[in-house]
C-alpha cells in the first residue's frame, strides 16, 4: 500500500486516472492489444504504436489509405495517444494536425528515445535527435502551434551514449519549447535494453523541470514495483512496456495496489489462455486469418512467457500459419500448468 495518496496525472487540461500509462511498442501495441488493456482497465493512458509522419503525409498527399498503425484511432475510446517520429518539424506539424483535427486524439506523442538504425543512423531521427537540442526545440514548439489546445508530449532516453547523459539539459529544452509532459526511459540509446533502468537518474531531472510532469520508464513489472517506483523516485506517473505484453491485466494489478486496495491475483492459466484466443480473435476479425496468425505468433510468445513449457509452446507456435493450426497448438502446448 502507498505511503502517500498518488494524485492523477495532468498533461494540459487532460486527467489521466491513474497516473499509469500504457508504453508505446511498434509491432505490439495495435488497436487489438490496446482494446485487451483497456477491458482489464488500470491504464490511465494508451499509446500507439510509433508512427512515421513522413510516411503518412506521403499516403495523404498520394490519397493511399491511412497507415496501419492508425487502425482504431478514429473511433476506440479516449484518452488516448498517438506517437509520431521525424526530424523534420514541418512534417512533424503537418501530421500533428491532422491527427488532432480529424482523428481527434487526445495526446500527440513525439518519439525521441528510439534507437533502432534504421530511425536512428538512416532517418536522423528518435535518440538521434538527443544530441541537437535545438532541432528537438523547433519540432516540438512547432508542433505544439499545430496541435493546440491538445497537448504535445515528448519521450526520451537518459541519453544518446552513457559518456553523454544529456536528459536533464534536454528536459529543459522540452519544457521551454511547450511540451506538456516528460516521458522518460531510463536508459540511454546505446544500452538499448542492457543493465538496469536508472531511476535515480530519472528521478533527478524533476529539479530541472518547472511546471510539466516527469513520467519514470524502465523495468516495471509488478504492482509492487510500480508504488515503489511512485515512493522512491520523484515521478508524477509511471509507464510500463515490456512487461505488458503478456500479461495485459498488470494494469490492473497496479492500479490497485496504488488505491491501497489488494491486488488482484494473475488470471489462472485457463484465463490467460481465453484472453489470448479473444485477443487472437480482434486480430483475425481485422486482418483476417493468415495475416493475423503470422502477426499473433509474437502475442503468443509473450504470453507463454514465464510459464512452465513456455519454450515448447513457442517452437510449435512459431510455425502456425492457420486458425485450425493456431488453436490446435494452443490446445495441446499452452502452459496449463503453473511454474512451481
Ligand atoms: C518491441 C518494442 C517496441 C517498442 N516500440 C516503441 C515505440 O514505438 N515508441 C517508443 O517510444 N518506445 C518504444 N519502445 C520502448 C518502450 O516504450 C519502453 O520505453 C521500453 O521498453 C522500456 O520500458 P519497459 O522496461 O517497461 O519495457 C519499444 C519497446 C519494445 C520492447
Amino acid at each position: 500500500m502507498p505511503s502517500t495518496v498518488i494524485a492523477p496525472l495532468k498533461i494540459g487540461d487532460l486527467i489521466i486516472d491513474p497516473p499509469i500509462l500504457q508504453a508505446p511498442m511498434a509491432g505490439f501495441t495495435n488497436a487489438a492489444f490496446r482494446q485487451i488493456v483497456r477491458e482489464f482497465g488500470g491504464a490511465g493512458l494508451l499509446a500507439t504504436e510509433m508512427v512515421n509522419a513522413r510516411g503518412f503525409v506521403w499516403m495523404y498527399e498520394h490519397e493511399a489509405e491511412h497507415p496501419d498503425r492508425l487502425w482504431g484511432v478514429g473511433d476506440e475510446p479516449r484518452p488516448l495517444a498517438v506517437q509520431i517520429w521525424d526530424n523534420d518539424p514541418e512534417t512533424m506539424a503537418k501530421v500533428g494536425k491532422r491527427l488532432v483535427e480529424e482523428y481527434r486524439v487526445s495526446v500527440v506523442d513525439i518519439n525521441f528515445g528510439c534507437p533502432v538504425r534504421q530511425v536512428t543512423e538512416k532517418a536522423h531521427s528518435g535518440s538521434y535527435l538527443l544530441r541537437e537540442p535545438q532541432r528537438m526545440h523547433a519540432i516540438i514548439s512547432k508542433l505544439v502551434v499545430a496541435c493546440a489546445p491538445t497537448p504535445v508530449t515528448a519521450k526520451i532516453r537518459l541519453g544518446c551514449h552513457p559518456n553523454n547523459v544529456n536528459c536533464n539539459e534536454i528536459a529543459k529544452v522540452v519544457e521551454e519549447a511547450g511540451a506538456a509532459a516528460l516521458t522518460v526511459h531510463g536508459r540511454t540509446a546505446a544500452d538499448m535494453f542492457r543493465g538496469n533502468a536508472d531511476w535515480d537518474r530519472i528521478s533527478e531531472i524533476k529539479a530541472h523541470l518547472k511546471n510539466i510532469p516527469l513520467i519514470g520508464n524502465g523495468d516495471l513489472d509488478s504492482a509492487e514495483k510500480v508504488v515503489a517506483a511512485f515512493e522512491r523516485y520523484n515521478v508524477d506517473a509511471v509507464m510500463i512496456a515490456r512487461a505488458c505484453l503478456g500479461r495485459p491485466w498488470l494494469f490492473a494489478q497496479a492500479a490497485a495496489a496504488l488505491r491501497g486496495e489488494p491486488v488482484p491475483p494473475e488470471p489462472t492459466l485457463q484465463e490467460q489462455r481465453d484472453v489470448m484466443l479473444h485477443h487472437y480473435q480482434l486480430v483475425v476479425d481485422r486482418f483476417g486469418e493468415e495475416k493475423a496468425t503470422i502477426l499473433m505468433r509474437k502475442y503468443a510468445c509473450c504470453y507463454a512467457q514465464g510459464k512452465r513449457g513456455a519454450r515448447h509452446f513457442r517452437t510449435h507456435v512459431a510455425k502456425v500459419s492457420t486458425a485450425a493450426e493456431f488453436h490446435a497448438v494452443v490446445e495441446e502446448h499452452f502452459p496449463l500448468n503453473p511454474v512451481q
